[in-house]
């Protein structure tokens, strides 16, 4: 399958590496190439992640999957083209973290919406589905590396379809017990579970943790 990977951060370089491990072409989307690869020589280290703007790697893929910061998503998004969005399904592991006041962030959105839902009433023709959001990146990439990978993970969505695709990469990441919550709506208890997860990140003392749904 063709991957585009929006998003040059942790979550993008350990994602976009992974899907290339497990056997698919990468595109990875970034605003400005060459402002991206002067700042970052970890790109010319994997040339098999090919680095091109947004609207390249969305056009390039299959499946687009937007990393970048909550706050920028939608404008991001726009950058990648609503046509090079249309029909494909869009993984959304974006969290709408506010940290303007400090630790633990706040969300900017949250009870009545969520970023996944505005995302999907942006771009109504992208099939959206949530996911990953709720663990770091190095969870998300190789759950088998925590507790044998007996743990859960979450997704939503309004496409049946999409869902199922997405069920099937994330098991080729290793992923066991995904439980699928139903539509986008229900990103809202995903991200909010956010809340969570930056109180518990200084009990356990780092990020390497996810939470089973024992029933
Ligand atoms: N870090 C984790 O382990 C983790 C876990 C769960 C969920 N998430 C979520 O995943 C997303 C990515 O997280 P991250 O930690 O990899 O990276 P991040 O620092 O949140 O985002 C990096 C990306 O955001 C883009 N960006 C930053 N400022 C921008 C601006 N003003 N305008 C346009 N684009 C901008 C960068 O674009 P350029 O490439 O153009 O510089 C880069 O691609 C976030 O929504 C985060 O909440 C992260």
């Amino acid at each position: 399958m063709k991957i585009g990977v929006l998003g040059t951060g942790a979550v993008g370089k350990r994602l976009s590496s992974r899907f290339a491990e497990v056997g698919h072409e990468v595109s990875v989307g970034t605003r400005d190439v060459a402002v991206t690869s002067e700042r970052d020589s970890w790109f010319a280290e994997h040339p098999e992640l090919a680095l091109r703007t947004h609207a390249e790697a969305a056009a390039f893929a299959d499946v687009v999957l937007n990393a970048t910061a909550g706050d920028v998503s939608i404008t991001t998004l726009h950058l990648a083209g609503a046509d090079n969005l249309a029909g494909k399904v869009l993984i959304d592991v974006s969290n709408p973290l506010d940290f303007s006041n400090g630790y633990p962030p706040m969300l900017f959105v949250k009870d009545t919406s969520s970023l996944g839902e505005q995302i999907q009433r942006e771009f109504p023709e992208a099939r959206v589905v949530k996911t990953l959001n709720t663990v770091n990146n190095t969870v998300m990439a190789e759950p088998k590396q925590l507790g044998g990978g007996d743990h859960t993970m979450f997704l939503c969505g309004n496409d049946a379809e999409a869902k199922t695709v997405v069920t099937g990469l994330l098991a080729e990441f290793g992923w066991e017990d995904i439980m699928d919550l139903g539509g986008i709506e229900m990103a809202r208890g995903m991200e909010m579970y956010l809340a969570l997860w930056v109180r518990l990140y200084p009990a356990v003392s780092h990020g390497n943790f996810n939470v089973k749904v024992v029933r």
